[in-house]
């Protein structure tokens, strides 16, 4: 289940209706995928081969589907990173910028964790939010944000995209963001 910090305020949001209700009004899609389809041996593995990750499309192809029927996305894959990645640094480093798509960011969790820095309402501000196994969210086209990994540096999602070429980061120079 994802939590939410808030920058400014370091508030905390943590039950599960009002993370909902948050993020619906951030106009940050927030649903689930049920983690325990997932085979056993996968759970944890953040090194993937071809044959891994046709499996873990293969467990949520009826969910993909959906997503994809509902919001008009026509192709996805899986993204996995962890310590093992060449260049997780690098990776980093460049994720680690605030930017925009001209399509939205759609991920699916499996494995492991990780935090978008979403821009919200002029009121709110930057938020993080903190994503954990089961967790699907969207961040809207044009809304500023990055992606980074957390203390465990691992993850592996499945990313759906109306068309590979729209999820370029155009970079979002935003003066009133803190790291
Ligand atoms: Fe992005």
């Amino acid at each position: 289940m994802a939590h939410i910090r808030i920058r400014n305020t370091n508030e905390r949001i943590e039950n599960e209706d009002q993370v909902l209700e948050f993020l619906t009004k951030q106009n940050v899609l927030y649903e689930h995928w049920d983690a325990s389809k997932l085979p056993e041996h996968l759970h944890n593995k953040f090194t993937l081969s071809d044959d891994d990750k046709s499996a873990i499309l293969a467990t949520y192809d009826e969910e993909i589907r959906e997503i994809a029927g509902r919001r008009g996305y026509k192709v996805w894959d899986i993204v996995a990173l962890s310590e093992n990645t060449p260049n997780l640094p690098e990776i980093l480093k460049k994720f680690e910028q605030v930017h925009t798509h001209t399509e939205d960011e759609v991920r699916a969790i499996t494995a492991g964790r990780g935090i978008f820095i979403i821009k919200g309402d002029e009121e709110t501000g930057y938020f993080d939010v903190e994503l954990t196994v089961g967790d699907v969210i969207s961040v809207p086209e044009g809304q500023p944000h990055f992606f980074t990994l957390m203390d465990n540096k691992a993850i592996v999602a499945v990313r759906l995209f109306i068309e590979p070429a729209g999820w370029v980061a155009d970079p979002f120079e935003d003066p009133s963001f803190v790291k």
